[in-house]
């Protein structure tokens, strides 16, 4: 890839001359759902207002259990998601944002000191890089450095998505995740949509068939992709709508773990697990992703990848273990290649 190329342009030019607010986007790509967990409201309280309205992003990318965490967003904008996460780390976690749009580093820089006085911290546990996401290694990112990697609609934009997903694997510590949200699209985009800087610039263009990127994401390592949240987007603008024709766009959020040892399918070993209930604000249910809904002390029958995601990641002290790798009992079963996503509305509003 070229070290700057026409897309990383355009999209410099839309988030920082173009676009001035949230307001200024022509999707609900940036809605957020209403029903934001309490602790993640308490903390947008507090996040400075120039921040909240340079936001555009389309999930929430805020997983569990992240006191102490070393955290690094990827295309961090104004530093919306990154001034949440400095709060739910604390004050001994660490949160790293790259951009390579000056005009929103210049509002996220702008606000380190404000936060840091606000959630009382000694000095400030955040950082903003100007680079890009296709080459971490410039920024002097290590291997294995990171516990978390998040990103908020921001990896449909990079005309060079293998290197990104590449660069995150690199830099994850085994066990860790990439847990972010982003457009997908039900079909591959045409070549002359993709093309088109307003369809680009608005997340659509550069959006992924769903299915070449859960390939893409198995070929760079994270061998299973696990689909946590997702909804269809609506366009409220004719002239978009009518460019891209029958082709549904969806926002989603997926968690990917760092674990070598996954297979490529479900595999049923018998084993099981037991949730303590232990994790912070999810006492009584644990979400690993949509179709892992664990309640508190009841016995879950998991697949190898489940297991694996539990037993070697920060979850392991918050659940028991049942069963071991002794006997293999087939396919668990599951395991789907139809649209992932729901294609009703559900509940959403705008941010
Ligand atoms: C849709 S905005 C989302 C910003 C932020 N995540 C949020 O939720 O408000 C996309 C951001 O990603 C940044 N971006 C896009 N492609 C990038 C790349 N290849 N390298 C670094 N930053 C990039 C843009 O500069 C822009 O700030």
């Amino acid at each position: 890839m070229e070290k700057q190329t026409i897309e990383h342009d355009q999209v410099k030019e839309y988030y920082g001359k173009i676009l001035t607010s949230s307001q200024d986007l022509q999707t609900d790509a940036c809605c957020t759902e209403d029903n934001i967990p309490q602790h993640i409201k308490n903390a947008l309280v507090d996040v400075h207002d120039e921040v909240m309205l340079r936001y555009y992003g389309c999930g929430l990318v805020a997983p569990e259990l992240l006191k102490g965490m070393r955290i690094l967003d990827l295309g961090s904008g104004s530093g919306r998601d990154c001034y949440v996460l400095s709060r739910l780390v604390g004050e001994n976690g660490y949160v790293v944002g790259v951009d390579m749009t000056s005009e929103q580093l210049e509002v996220a820089n702008k606000y380190i000191n404000y936060h840091t006085q606000k959630y009382g911290y000694s000095k400030p546990n955040i950082e903003f890089k100007h680079g890009y996401i296709e080459r971490l290694d410039e920024l002097g990112f290590e291997d294995n450095s990171f516990d978390i990697i998040v990103s908020n609609c921001v990896i449909n934009l990079s005309p060079d998505k293998e290197a990104v997903l590449r660069e995150a694997y690199r830099v994850l510590k085994p066990g860790g995740e990439i847990y972010f949200s982003d457009v997908y699209a039900d079909r591959r985009v045409p070549e002359a949509l993709v093309k088109d800087p307003l369809l680009y610039g608005e997340c659509l263009g550069g959006a992924l068939y769903w299915n070449d990127f859960l390939n893409l994401a198995k070929k760079m390592g994270f061998i299973d992709p696990r689909l946590v949240k997702d909804r269809p987007l609506n366009i409220d603008n004719e002239k978009i709508q009518e460019l891209m024709g029958t082709i549904r766009s969806f926002s989603a959020t997926y968690r990917l773990f760092k674990l070598p040892k996954l297979e490529n399918h479900c595999e049923n070993y018998g084993q099981a697990v037991i949730y303590k209930g232990t994790i912070p604000y999810h006492e009584d249910i644990l979400k690993l992703d949509k179709h892992h809904l664990i309640e508190a002390g009841k016995v879950f029958l998991v697949c190898g990848n489940t297991y694996q995601m539990l037993h070697e990641t920060r979850f392991a002290p918050h659940f028991e273990f049942i069963g071991n790798w002794k006997t293999h009992y087939g396919i668990f079963e599951g395991c789907g290649t139809n649209l992932p996503f729901e294609e009703n509305e559900d509940s959403s509003g705008c941010c």
